[in-house]
């Protein structure tokens, strides 16, 4: 048993559907979930640069909150830094999440499938690495969607439902022009369009994501080594008893913006200032 928080870090809002599926299916774990807003945006940056500044934020992190387990839910991140976090806090498990191209591979008819990332997930030789390993027979193209990342960490939350169709439409038409029957979200913030890219690729082409596959990976680790939280007391009062803490930790020091506020209520995490940010 360890009732240590597990770490969940993203550039920004993008991995808290990842956060809150786990904790939907393992309602004693504690979490911090960390928007890394003074880095973002990951996609642009070079895969070494990128590397750096998450060992720099990971060796402030890791002492501040004293997690049991690292989930790196962004697949930019994951690419680019996940070896170099591993070998350099080798004392702490980390999880990451790549574009769900398995699961894809294995379903299309077509054997055409197109990937949808930021600039650094798609040119990265790690994501035709993945290709070739589970789809050889596959042509499998990558997409880059810069603009859609801004637009959900941005102004997802004051769009109207007619201007998310539009962010999402012609990422399908041309997956259709390409004769693609299959579409892997290959970056966590596309998870927050999901319901918009599963009604315009209906009926021919299908949407993939790795929010089961991350979730799953976690709870191996923590059955694995045994670091499952310990449950509440039972007995009469064990309703009443505060629940595990969940928090949402801005990195840098600016104020969270009302967005942020939202997000942070929406998804049932407290907000609170990341202390010791500068020391
Ligand atoms: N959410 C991230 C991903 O899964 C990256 C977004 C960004 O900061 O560019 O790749």
């Amino acid at each position: 048993m360890d009732n240590k928080p597990i770490l969940f870090l993203d550039s920004g809002i993008g991995g808290l559907p990842y956060c809150r599926h786990f904790y939907g299916q393992n309602s004693a774990e504690a979490l911090i979930y960390v928007a890394d807003r003074e880095n973002f945006p990951y996609g642009p940056r070079e895969r070494g640069e990128l590397a750096g500044a998450l060992i720099r934020l990971f060796e402030k992190l890791i002492p501040r909150f004293n997690p049991k387990i690292a989930a790196v839910v962004c697949n930019t991140a994951t690419i680019s830094a996940l070896a170099k976090l591993r070998d350099h806090f080798s004392g702490l498990p980390f999880v990451g999440t790549v574009p769900a191209i398995k699961p894809a591979v294995l379903e299309s008819r077509k054997r055409h499938i197109g990937v949808l990332g930021t600039g650094r997930t798609i040119e990265d030789p790690y994501t035709a690495e993945l290709a070739a390993r589970y789809g050889p027979d596959c042509t499998l193209f990558g997409l880059a969607a810069p603009e859609l990342v801004e637009f959900v960490e941005y102004r997802l939350g004051r769009s109207s439902p007619e201007e998310r169709r539009r962010m999402v439409e012609p990422y399908i038409r041309t997956l259709r022009d390409r004769g693609a029957d299959a579409l892997v979200l290959g970056c966590t913030h596309f998870l927050f369009l999901l319901a918009e890219f599963t009604q315009a690729a209906a009926p021919d082409i299908r949407v993939y994501d790795s929010v089961e596959g991350v979730s799953r990976r976690i709870e191996a680790l923590l059955d694995r080594g045994n670091l499952r939280a310990a449950l509440p007391k039972g007995g009469s009062g064990a309703s009443l008893s505060p629940g595990p803490e969940r928090c949402l930790i801005l990195t840098g020091n600016r104020e969270p913006d009302e967005d942020m506020v939202r997000w942070a209520a929406f998804y049932g995490l407290i907000l609170r200032p990341f202390a010791g940010w500068d020391e």
